[in-house]
């Protein structure tokens, strides 16, 4: 099944037909798959409710188009390959037919521990070849998967346990990221504590350590397995079935569920990896993110497996053993698409050319970065040094909640720009509002983007809690998907993402709620109220600064701000680690109470000559005071 747009004017002509009739568009794109029973509609939907269903009617399992599929042709062909931390240890290759049958296996055990469709299951596992089975393995039984990226916290974990009320985890004794390694057993059983729905927890060995094993509750990967068949008939799934849930910062304090089916997000992640990477058969291609995060879920694992592709998988960290580590690999397995975040060519960027330059990277054909926007100088250190000014840089844009890539270069088809996504994919209809909800039709204008027509795989919900679906994304602009994007549009209708328009914060491609880390800091004993804002920070993009008022302004200030920064990490996990904390006598607050932080965020970002008008302020004199204590 090649999707394959191939010459920007067919994109033209496809975009065009896209809009004019997406029904028939996406009809024949979604034929080309395998489905169990063909679907009765190609789209329903009613941004209202919302109630969107995509291939109505229609039975298909995301496994089959991802494994069985291939058997026929590509059974040989490498599906996976794994790169390890340590480049002295050995690397795995599977191919369709052993990641078929080792799926197959673990699917069976799961079942044997009593496992059934429907059933919710936390993911918490290092970056290993099991992952990907573990992801798998749930989906061909209908078991919906809830991946847990390996660095949030036991109470992070718990919360999203308790919110999917989840029968089982999986996961792992330990990790290895760089020279460190980590306990994840021991954060699972701490999570355990305050979670009842958890029946079965499976432990992959990793490092070979002897993690803690619940009597009648823990299980080893390898005792799960054993004697188990490799072959297990794919679960019959509605097309609207639930795949997983993702869990995703929002504004407010808890995160949400966003929830992803089995027939639109295949076809979506499909169409969209071959398209944007134009990953031709032989190619071997390498997203270089987490399974823990979405584009770990849509660009290492289905999109490229339902394509048939390699997709490399590598368990470590860039700069180790040294800042040349994935210019390494990436001649070691002559990778030829290879997809990154911006945060981490700038950290790489500040170790300087030598460590890109000692390696060849002829097999390079496409880049791609994701997450964040990424500055002009970062792109062309990207372009000039990994790129050699010969690779097409695809900037992607798009979210959790729209499971695809939306808006970016076609490889090498598309006009580029640097620090613009380009244009959107065929079957995506963007659109500036401005702030009274009126579309800016023109070019060259800035507003809030957001989405006038479904596509396939769209947020569906957010488990649990519907209303919450409808008022973030549905509510704010009638007849929109709104997604807290501010953008630009050239004259040439190029699109420029310039940042979040919520209180969400991008530190290093991840995101957080404001109120999430508030609610964190203020679990600080010592911490009375705070309010947190994002300031640029070179290399992760933004950094988390906190205002925070405490019982008695401390003495003694760093061991106050390691408390809350302990705090922090207990709560959530190291990534959301404010970079700055700034002790406060009293926040500037309206005279209804409501916290300013637009004053607050020009003010970490180094402009208090910008705070504009402060006379609505109840106690306009605090400002002052912490214009002076600006970190
Ligand atoms: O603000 C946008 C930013 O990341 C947000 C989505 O975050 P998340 O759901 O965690 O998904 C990240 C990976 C898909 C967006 O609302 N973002 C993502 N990609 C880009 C981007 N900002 C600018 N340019 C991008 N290419």
């Amino acid at each position: 099944m090649d999707l394959r747009i191939r010459s920007f004017e067919e994109y033209q002509q496809k975009y065009a037909e896209s809009v004019s009739n997406p029904e028939g568009f996406w009809d024949e794109i979604a034929k080309t798959f395998h489905w169990q029973k063909p679907y009765d509609t190609v789209c329903e939907w009613d941004f209202e409710g919302p109630d969107i269903k995509w291939f109505k009617g229609g039975k298909v399992n995301i496994t089959e188009n991802a494994l069985d599929r291939h058997l026929e042709q590509r059974g040989n062909k490498l599906a996976l390959i794994w790169e390890p931390n340590d480049p002295k240890e050995r690397f795995v290759r599977l191919t369709y037919r052993e990641l078929h049958e080792k799926v197959c296996e673990f699917a069976n055990a799961l079942k044997a521990q009593g496992i059934e469709k429907g059933d919710r299951i936390v993911i918490y596992m290092p970056m290993v070849p099991e992952l990907t089975i573990a992801v798998l393995a749930c989906a061909r039984i209908g078991a919906v998967h809830s991946v847990v990226f390996a660095g949030f916290s036991a109470h992070a974990m718990a919360d999203r346990i308790n919110d999917a009320q989840a029968k089982m985890v999986i996961t792992a004794d330990g990790l290895n990221r760089g020279a460190k390694q980590v306990p994840l057993k021991r954060v699972v059983d701490e999570a355990l504590q305050s979670c009842d729905s958890i029946e079965r927890v499976i432990v992959f060995n990793c490092l070979d350590w002897s993690p803690n094993m619940a009597e009648g509750r823990d299980i080893w990967w390898h005792e799960a397995i054993d004697g188990m068949p490799k072959e297990c008939p794919a679960e019959e799934m509605d097309a609207e079935d639930m795949l997983f849930i993702l869990y995703t910062s929002g504004s407010t304090g808890k995160p949400k569920g966003v929830v992803h089916t089995h027939g639109g997000y295949m076809v979506y992640t499909a169409y969209s990896f071959q398209n944007v990477f134009q990953c031709g058969e032989s190619d071997i291609y390498w997203c270089t993110a987490d399974v823990g995060w979405i584009t770990g879920h849509s660009y290492i694992v289905y999109g490229p497996l339902i394509s048939g592709a390699t997709t490399l998988m590598f368990e470590g960290v860039p700069t180790y053993p040294d800042p040349g580590r994935f210019w390494q690999v990436c001649d070691k397995h002559g990778v030829n698409q290879f997809y990154t975040a911006p945060t981490a060519i700038r950290a790489l960027m500040a170790y300087g050319e030598d460590h890109v330059l000692s390696y060849s990277l002829d097999s390079l054909k496409v880049l791609g970065t994701v997450g964040e926007p990424i500055n002009e100088e970062a792109w062309k250190w990207y372009h000039i040094h990994v790129g050699k000014e010969r690779c097409p840089i695809v900037d992607t844009w798009w979210q959790t909640e729209t499971g695809g890539i939306m808006i970016s270069g076609l490889g090498d088809l598309s006009p580029m720009k640097p620090a613009h996504a380009g244009y959107p994919l065929p079957g995506i209809q963007p659109v500036l509002l401005d702030q009274e909800g009126k579309e800016i039709k023109e070019n060259g204008v800035e507003g809030y983007l957001c989405i006038k027509h479904p596509w396939p795989s769209i947020i569906r919900t957010t488990y649990g809690d519907h209303e919450r679906c409808r008022t973030t994304y549905f509510s704010h602009y009638k007849g929109h998907y709104f997604t807290g994007d501010g953008a630009k549009r050239d004259e040439n209708g190029m699109y420029r993402i310039i940042g979040r328009v919520d209180d969400v914060i991008n530190v290093s491609g991840h995101r957080f709620g404001t109120a999430e880390i508030e609610n964190a800091v203020n679990a600080c004993s010592i911490v009375v109220e705070s309010a947190v804002v994002g300031y640029p920070h070179e290399i992760k993009g933004q950094g988390i600064y906190a205002y925070v008022v405490c019982d008695t302004f401390p003495d003694d200030l760093e061991t106050a701000r390691a408390e809350i920064v302990e705090t922090v990490v207990e709560q959530i996990g190291k990534i959301a680690k404010p970079e700055k904390i700034q002790f406060v006598t009293g926040l500037p607050k309206t005279r209804s109470g409501k916290i300013m932080r637009r004053i607050l965020r020009k003010i970490a970002e180094g402009e208090p000559d910008k705070l504009g008008d402060i006379s609505t302020l109840l106690d306009p004199e605090v400002v002052a005071d912490i214009v002076k204590g600006a970190l």
